[in-house]
């Protein structure tokens, strides 16, 4: 019904979104992820589709069903993800990227081949973390999509850390939202462009994935008139 009903504003364009978590091995059969339930990728996924878009979702191991249309490639690392994405990128020349994934800022530097076995080490183990690429820093410099969109998750100062990311990674739009939407289904957020800040009402992420395909086709429809 709802698709039915969505104005088709992106007819004939593509879409590429990265969602879920990302997982960053220790071992086998260990690694670093977080909680990303995948749900506002999904959400995101769906709104575009039904507004006419061909979607890609790019996404680590979620819950969360992945809507009928919508191709999904599977990922792990960071580093699979930003292959997958520049990957993508460069093959279609999306005209929005959507940079949902709740990607691990850090991964293990030196993952163990074999099963790290507790008898062989002592009371303690130390992991070296090294910081992962910036997947949508890098996709928004590469000049390969026309519009970037990204989020923020923040614990305090929404507008003025969001800002400093639209800045930082050259995206067009910043969704700010408390670190704490994390894996619930409502959100409340800022959109923040050059343009300034606009505060959103509490939504749930589905008519939150709805804003920002309507906010994101018009940068689109700004960018190509
Ligand atoms: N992001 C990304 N690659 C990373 C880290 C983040 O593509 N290695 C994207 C996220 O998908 C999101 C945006 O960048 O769209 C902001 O992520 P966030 O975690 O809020 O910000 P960081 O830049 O990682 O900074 P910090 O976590 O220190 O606040
Ligand atoms: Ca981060």
């Amino acid at each position: 019904i709802e698709a039915v009903f969505t104005p088709k504003v992106l007819e004939g364009k593509r879409v590429l979104i990265t969602g879920g978590p990302t997982f960053e091995a220790i071992d086998p059969v260990r690694g670093i992820t977080n909680l990303s339930s995948g749900k506002q990728a999904a959400a995101i996924a769906k709104a575009a589709r039904n507004a006419g878009a061909e979607v890609t979702l790019v996404s680590g191991a979620v819950s969360a069903r992945i809507p009928h249309g919508v191709r999904l490639i599977g990922v792990t690392g960071a580093q699979d993800m930003k292959s997958a994405v520049l990957q993508e990128a460069a093959h279609q020349h999306p005209d929005i990227f959507i940079s949902v994934a709740a990607v691990c800022d850090f991964r293990v530097e030196n993952p163990s081949a074999k099963k790290i076995k507790k008898e062989d080490s002592t009371e303690t183990l130390t992991l070296t973390l090294v910081k992962n690429p910036d997947i949508l820093q890098e996709t928004a410099k590469s000049g390969l999509c026309r519009v970037c969109v990204g989020f923020a998750a923040e614990s305090e100062d929404l507008v003025e850390n969001g800002m400093k990311k639209l800045q930082k990674k050259g995206a067009d739009l910043i969704v700010a939202n408390h670190s704490s939407a994390i894996g619930q289904d409502s959100n409340r957020a800022y959109f923040i462009t050059k343009a300034g800040a606009e505060a959103l009402e509490e939504m749930s992420k589905e008519e939150l994935a709805q804003r920002i395909i309507l906010e994101a086709s018009n940068i689109l429809s700004q960018k190509t008139h």
